[in-house]
């Protein structure tokens, strides 16, 4: 079944065990980005894990690539459980990582999932600057980088996960931009249902505001759960 991810988009680590803490029953996957890493840091990811939950590290990492080896070795290190890097950043940078992660398996420790991310889910057309192709033509040619390279899955928007999914059936999609119907979609753009997701063939739904800004948070993620799951 595809499963819920929360992303726990808070500055103050507090914030964020409290409530993963009230989600523990709905969710077995949280999300630590940007924002919560680069004030917490690794304890956090450390932390939640401690709680019993699966850990997306989501630094959407994109460099040369010695530097993401040693990114994705530090995220092995700290217990990622998934990881996140931006397929842009070409082939010799992604094979880096699988190496790594591979690496880290051969040595007995876990290997996290990798994923690629193909085009932001708050991007339409024209975002892109010198780009005037759609963007689903270029999710799709990201994505097949992301299967010729060795990656787990891709980051996608739910409008293109049916396509990726038809050519690289082993490549799992994970979404964000999911907003429960009725709700505003803030800063994203290419935005879908949790349902209509699911039938377009996502793995892995990444949901922040519509659970972590509702009045009642475990209500809210458990009726995406029952979405999912219908
Ligand atoms: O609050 P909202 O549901 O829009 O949060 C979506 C989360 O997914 C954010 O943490 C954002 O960083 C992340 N994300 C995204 N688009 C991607 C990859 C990750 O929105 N392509």
């Amino acid at each position: 079944m595809p499963e819920l991810i929360v992303a726990l988009d808070y500055t103050d680590a507090l914030d964020a065990f409290t409530m993963a803490g009230s989600l523990r029953h709905e969710t077995r996957w949280v999300k630590v980005g940007l924002e919560l890493f680069t004030r917490e840091g690794p304890r956090v990811v450390q932390t939640l894990k401690g709680m019993g939950f699966k850990v997306m590290v989501d630094l959407k990492m994109f460099d040369i690539p010695n530097t993401v080896r040693g990114g994705v070795r530090a995220a092995c290190w700290i217990g990622a459980d998934l990881i996140t890097l931006h397929l842009l950043g070409g082939e010799r940078m992604i094979r880096a990582a699988v190496e790594e992660a591979a690496e880290r398996a051969a040595t007995g420790g876990e290997r996290p999932l990798l994923f690629g991310v193909t085009v932001l889910t708050s991007m339409e057309p024209g975002d892109l600057p010198g780009y005037d192709g759609d963007i689903a033509g270029l999710a799709g040619e990201l994505a097949d980088g992301a299967a010729a390279w060795g990656l787990d899955g891709v980051v996608c928007s739910g409008f293109e996960a049916r396509a990726i999914k038809s050519r690289h059936p082993n490549l799992l999609c994970l979404t964000p931009g999911i907003r429960p119907a009725g709700g505003g979609s803030d800063d994203q753009r290419r935005i879908m249902t949790p349902a209509k997701a699911v039938a377009e063939g996502s793995d892995f739904l990444v949901v922040g505001r519509p659970v972590t800004r509702a009045d009642d948070p475990a209500a809210a993620a458990r009726a995406i759960v029952r979405e999912i799951a219908s």
